[in-house]
């Protein structure tokens, strides 16, 4: 089978690094891809942001499934475009559903009627209007703009003044652009976070091992946030019993609300989580796989990934699940007991404006327990050059968390490029 992968980050690189181990794979292509997703598939020059242009590139080519990474082509119905056949199949969940991701005030709405618990919120169009209930409420907050922003639009807050200033970037700034004109202000939750991802046919669902990611560009998670700067899995704060929770109260509740409302959720459901002392509750859910804690799932998965991938698109998971016994909360029975983590390196300037095109050397060969995924990278000349702001991922793999990020580290102590920045308290 030939397999398509649309991105061209970290992710999809780890994407392509596992399904091209698959047994039903004889061909992988990733569109665009970059410096690194060479190795493992074929780039392909497609214009992603088209529906159109990718069922036509996947129709010409006889691509038996696509992958999709980011979210930006699933809110664009890249999904819906694809011809109801079971020789066409495409892994993602369909525009509609994908509003989870692309509209915070929908997904708010969702969660309120599927009743997950998370933080309280309010819903604003009027910057005056939110600017007038932050300063009345005075508290710390967490204002956001509703769209898609890259992971930059979630602005923290300690008190009315930030809240102000955040309401003021996103709106009358319009700092990121159309993503702005709703916004939410939420309660301000403390706790440490999770990220659960799980497998989904439209009503079943498996969990994939539980990681944590560290958003903020500094150490000690301070500064702006990032799209993700470093990630571990397992997270050692989600015992069993907290994955089935989640599972059961904050998976499980969207996949029979959206069932319901007719616009099933087929793909991979990523709900991020502040583990709070009144229990879990849910920050943000994402589409798609996140970026980077797909670099430290996958390495740690021992199933084929795209027999999932295949259960899912064809809605037949649940009947997998049930026909092998397995439960789906249960991540264990289809990981390795190992741990693994990802250290990003970025350029000098992330998440604000950095420059591109550094010579980038020390890259490590693979190992069994080394990986380097490219994220903003390209090839020039023989070489490989810096072209983004999340550079590369550099990933361990140990029996204990220390030992994983120990051969991370120093991999990433050996990679050199001009204004290579990263943090060094990924895990902590
Ligand atoms: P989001 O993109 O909504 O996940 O937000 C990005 C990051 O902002 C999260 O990973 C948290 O670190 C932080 N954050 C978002 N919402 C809240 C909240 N209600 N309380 C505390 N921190 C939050
Ligand atoms: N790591 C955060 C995300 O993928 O949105």
């Amino acid at each position: 089978m030939k397999v398509l992968i649309l991105g061209s980050g970290g992710r999809e690189h780890a994407l392509a690094w596992k399904i091209r181990k698959s047994q039903h794979v004889d061909w992988v292509g990733c569109a665009p891809g970059n410096g690194g997703t060479t190795s493992v598939a074929e780039s392909v020059d497609l214009d992603i942001s088209s529906p159109e242009a990718v069922v036509k590139y996947v129709q010409d080519n006889e691509i038996g499934l696509t992958v999709v990474g980011p979210e930006a082509p699933l809110a664009n119905g890249v999904v819906d475009a694809f011809p109801d056949d079971q020789t066409h199949l495409v892994f993602g969940p369909s525009a509609a559903a994908s509003r989870l991701e692309s509209s915070k005030r929908w997904s708010k709405e969702v969660m309120a009627s599927a009743g997950v618990p998370t933080a309280g919120w309010r819903g604003f169009t009027n910057p005056y209007d939110a600017i007038a209930y932050v300063s009345s409420r005075n508290t710390a907050c967490v204002v956001k703009a509703s769209g898609l922003a890259a992971g930059k639009g979630v602005y923290v807050c300690d008190n009315a003044d930030e809240a102000a200033q955040a309401v003021t970037s996103i709106m009358i700034d319009r700092d990121h652009g159309a993503a702005g004109d709703e916004i939410i202000v939420e309660e301000r939750l403390e706790g440490t976070e999770a990220s659960l991802l799980a497998v989904c046919d439209g009503i079943d669902h498996v969990v994939l091992v539980p990681a944590r990611d560290h958003k903020r560009i500094g150490e000690g998670d301070t500064g702006p946030n990032t799209g993700g700067m470093g990630a571990i899995a397992p997270n050692p704060e989600m015992t069993d019993e907290l994955v089935k929770l989640c599972s059961d109260t904050i998976i499980a509740p969207i996949l029979t609300e959206l069932k319901a409302d007719g616009t099933p959720y087929k793909g991979v459901l990523y709900a991020g989580i502040m583990l709070t002392d009144d229990g879990p509750k849910v920050l943000e859910y994402n589409v798609r796989f996140g970026d980077p804690e797909t670099q430290v799932i996958l390495p740690l998965l021992n199933v084929d990934l795209v027999d999932l991938m295949l259960l899912s698109a064809s809605e037949k998971l649940g009947g997998f699940l049930k026909q092998i016994g397995l439960e789906s909360h249960d991540w264990r029975r289809i990981h390795s007991a190992q741990h693994c983590a990802t250290v990003v390196l970025a350029s000098q300037g992330y998440p604000g404006s950095y420059e591109k095109g550094k010579q980038i050397s020390g890259l490590p060969n693979e190992s069994e327990n080394l990986v380097v995924f490219h994220a903003g990278t390209k090839l020039v000349d023989g070489g490989v050059a810096t072209n983004g702001g999340r550079v590369l991922n550099v990933t361990g793999l140990g029996d204990s968390q220390e030992s994983a990020l120990l051969r991370a580290y120093s991999a990433a102590d050996e990679i050199q490029f001009e204004g290579k920045i990263m943090r060094r308290d990924i895990g902590g």
